[in-house]
């Protein structure tokens, strides 16, 4: 690519906004042109603002960005936004109207009928919604949506099972960092040395979630896959990483060894894995009998691969497994940036045409 394109981190201040600012740095495709945040933080520059929480230094050109109001017209042609869900729909909103292509990390927009709520390796074919939410909203942007952060992981590591063999039931017990919860987040003496057995709104979220990305797109609209789902959710004092204990019930009886080869050999479609962000593979399969584990396990793939491990035959529904990924990289900001640049080998968004992508 001769010219990047050029993009806006909105929300920059906060966790997953500083893991855009982070991955964005270097990227090959694109620019950070303009950060936002709230008006408290207007006006002053990136590197005065951000109580900077990424071990790398905070990338010298972005520091000395303004930090500027979340409101259209942003430049940039992509326009992610990191922003507190409390007050992130109607900005993306007015953006998508103006133009801007918005990938969202917030839960407002994932379940609206005609926006593609996106694991670039499992569902791609989902971006077709832009084309009908360009013609149901009549604006020239767009909005897509990323997974909440445990469901991504989750979905991902049981797509190739759902395609393969059919999930009828599935129950999962999350064990979900504080990182989750944004910053400052979940009081220390809350957590420390504490399990907290509630994640506001979390166990809905992996239910209809999980369903709407392993959902088949028909005729312009995805039917959600119709397992049902029993999610228990907790946060527990890990950095980052949320980790989740599966049990699946499937169509079928399916052999561990056989659903472990199936995991370790999923790729997803060519053009995906072709992209700078895709990892390979994007399920990392683990033999050892206690693994994964947070701190061990959780930048694998750059924190874009999704670790299974302790895969088991299960007395009750048919297999056991244990799911771990990043939740601020692969359920957020660098799935955010792998989401783009979908966009972009698709031809949606370029230097070509950056005004439109439907
Ligand atoms: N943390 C995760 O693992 C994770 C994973 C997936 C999705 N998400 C979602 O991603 C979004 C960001 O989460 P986070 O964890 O990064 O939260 P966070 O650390 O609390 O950051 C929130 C960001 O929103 C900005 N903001 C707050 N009110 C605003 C307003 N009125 N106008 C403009 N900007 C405003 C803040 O700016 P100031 O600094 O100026 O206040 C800050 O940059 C949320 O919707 C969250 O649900 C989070």
């Amino acid at each position: 690519m001769k010219r990047k394109v050029p993009v806006a981190v909105l929300g920059a201040t906060g966790t997953v906004g500083q893991k855009f600012v982070r991955l964005l740095a270097d990227h090959p495709w694109f620019e950070v042109v303009a950060v936002g945040a709230s008006t408290t933080s207007v006006g002053r520059t990136y590197g005065e603002v951000v109580r900077w929480r990424e071990s790398a230094p905070v990338p010298r050109e972005i520091a000395a960005m303004p930090i500027r109001e979340c409101v259209p017209p942003l430049p940039g042609t992509i326009v992610f936004s990191a922003l507190d869900a409390e007050v992130a729909g109607p900005i993306e909103q007015a953006l998508a109207r103006s133009g801007a292509v918005v990938i969202t990390n917030a839960r407002t927009h994932r379940l609206d009928p005609d926006v593609p709520l996106l694991i670039p390796e499992v569902n791609a074919d989902h971006l077709e919604l832009i084309d009908c939410q360009a013609e149901s909203r009549g604006w020239p942007g767009a909005i897509l949506a990323n997974p909440n952060c445990s469901t991504a992981a989750l979905a991902l590591a049981l797509a190739p099972l759902h395609h393969a063999y059919g999930i009828e039931r599935l129950f999962v017990s999350t064990m979900q960092a504080v990182s989750g919860a944004g910053y400052p987040g979940v009081p220390s003496l809350d957590i420390v040395g504490n399990v907290i057995p509630f994640i506001g709104g979390e166990e809905e979220k992996i239910d209809r979630e999980s369903r709407k990305i392993l959902g088949t797109l028909t005729n312009g609209a995805v039917e959600a896959a119709h397992f049902t789902v029993s999610a228990h959710t907790n946060r527990v004092a890990v950095v980052d990483g949320h980790l989740a204990a599966v049990s699946v019930g499937l169509s079928k009886r399916v052999d561990p060894e056989e659903a472990a080869d199936l995991l370790r050999d999923f790729v997803g479609s060519p053009l995906v894995s072709g992209l700078p962000s895709s990892p390979h593979p994007p399920i990392e399969v683990e033999g050892r009998v206690d693994r994964p584990q947070p701190r061990l396990d959780v930048n694998r793939g750059g924190g874009m691969a999704v670790t299974v491990g302790r895969l088991r035959s299960c007395p009750v529904l048919d297999l056991r497994l244990v799911v771990l990924g990043h939740n601020t990289v692969r359920g957020a900001a660098g799935q955010g940036i792998q989401i783009a640049e979908l966009l972009v080998a698709q031809g949606r968004v370029g230097q070509s045409s950056p005004e439109r992508i439907s």
